[in-house]
């Protein structure tokens, strides 16, 4: 129950010694070139970097905003970092869906990937010809981890008349061998499409079993799972809701999709990341708490500072992994190149594909709340 305390604002952003650290050891200094030039980022990350901390942070700031000019780069930002980088640093900012819609279209040549390994990769199987970085490899996801292509080539054999849908959250290797991905902006349009394409009453989504929950509960079509999980949303449950009511009479409980089913009964809203944003955006509740990563809070609340946020914080240790040091680095090296085998990126791209085929929804699809939780069936691979 600790986590639910309020943190602040600006958890888990670096310290500013260590960004000094960091800029010092890269020849890096707050000349008065730099100054000038990052004066006017300043009021972005004014909740989160004092104007004493800010000498230490703008040399890098200003730096890697010079070397994704000189190298035709672009940052594409997950909604889950912090927010010097979301802020300063982020060309295109989004969820999962965005950044692969963006990966597609941008015209630059490289893409510094300020996500997971699994956003990099869904990049290079959109954009082959462009080189795609990951600032640090280990950079992974618990969803990603619990699956395998082998799993998957299995699970086909068991169930050849199901369509099996695989949430982005995973590989190269897993998406290869999926009919069609899904995010948690378009999960139920996609079951609901596949279950028609296939004439099926069953469709397996594989590998969050609280997505799939989430999404049994909105639709009628069977559905059947992979017991995987996010380890940063299964820690939010039912009680932690109720307590947030209580201690904030009148909160607004906003909650992503990976988060357990009784957690969704329980909030007020639930949608992908970019579905909580807009939500805050277009109703401004007095008060709200996301139930999500901890840095999406920060960055939703630095664009709506008329909204009060209540902050618990789970943090992503793979999403922390990402820094402005280690972006900057990747720049600099042109390093981790994500590189997928031909074949598998071909299979891959088929089934994403098939996902952003699908009629472009006004905005993310929202999850309806209050509904009560379904138990559904786990796929057997023996
Ligand atoms: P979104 O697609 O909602 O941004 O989710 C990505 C993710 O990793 C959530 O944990
Ligand atoms: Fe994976 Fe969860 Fe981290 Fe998202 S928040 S990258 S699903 S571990």
């Amino acid at each position: 129950m600790a986590r639910l305390i309020d943190s602040g604002p600006g958890c888990p952003t670096p310290t500013p010694l260590r960004a000094a650290n960091a800029a010092e050891a890269r020849g890096l200094e707050y000349t008065e070139e730099v100054k000038a030039a990052t004066d006017e980022l300043y009021p972005l990350v004014e909740d989160f970097i004092t104007p004493m901390e800010w000498p230490a942070v703008a040399p890098l700031v200003h730096e890697i905003n010079r070397l994704k000019h000189e190298k035709n780069a672009v940052v594409l930002a997950h909604n889950y970092m912090t927010p010097d980088i979301f802020r300063l640093v982020g060309d295109f900012r989004g969820d999962s869906l965005q950044l692969a819609r963006e990966a597609a279209e941008t015209g630059a040549g490289t893409i510094v990937q300020a996500g997971v390994h699994f956003m990099a990769e869904t990049s290079k199987i959109l954009a082959p010809e462009k080189t795609v970085l990951i600032p640090d490899l280990e950079a992974g996801c618990s969803l990603a981890a619990s699956i395998t292509g082998e799993d998957v080539r299995l699970i086909k054999q068991r169930y050849p008349d199901y369509p099996v849908v695989t949430y982005v959250n995973t590989t190269a290797d897993v998406k290869a061998e999926c009919h069609i991905t899904c995010t948690s902006s378009n999960a139920s349009q996609v079951v609901e499409h596949v279950a028609r394409e296939w004439d099926s009453d069953t469709v397996i989504l594989v590998p969050d079993q609280y997505l799939a929950k989430n999404v049994a509960a909105q639709t009628d079509i069977r559905i059947l799972t992979w017991p995987g999980a996010c380890e940063v949303h299964e820690l939010f449950n039912a009680e932690d809701v109720a307590a947030l009511r209580e201690a904030h009479p009148g909160v607004m409980i906003l909650a992503h999709p990976e988060c357990p089913p009784d957690v969704l009964e329980a909030a007020d809203f639930a949608g992908s990341t970019s579905a909580l944003a807009g939500y805050v955006g277009d109703n401004h509740p007095s008060k709200v708490v996301l139930l999500t990563e901890c840095s999406m809070s920060d960055n939703v609340a630095a664009e709506n500072p008329d909204v009060d946020f209540v902050r618990p914080c789970n943090l992503c240790p793979h999403m922390k992994r990402i820094t402005l040091e280690n972006i900057h680095d990747s720049l600099v090296e042109m390093k981790h190149e994500v590189t997928i085998e031909e074949d598998v990126r071909i299979r891959a791209k088929q089934a994403i594909d098939a996902m952003l085929a699908l009629p472009k929804l006004e905005k993310p699809a929202a999850f309806e709340t209050g509904l009560e939780p379904l138990d559904i069936e786990l796929v057997e691979t023996a």
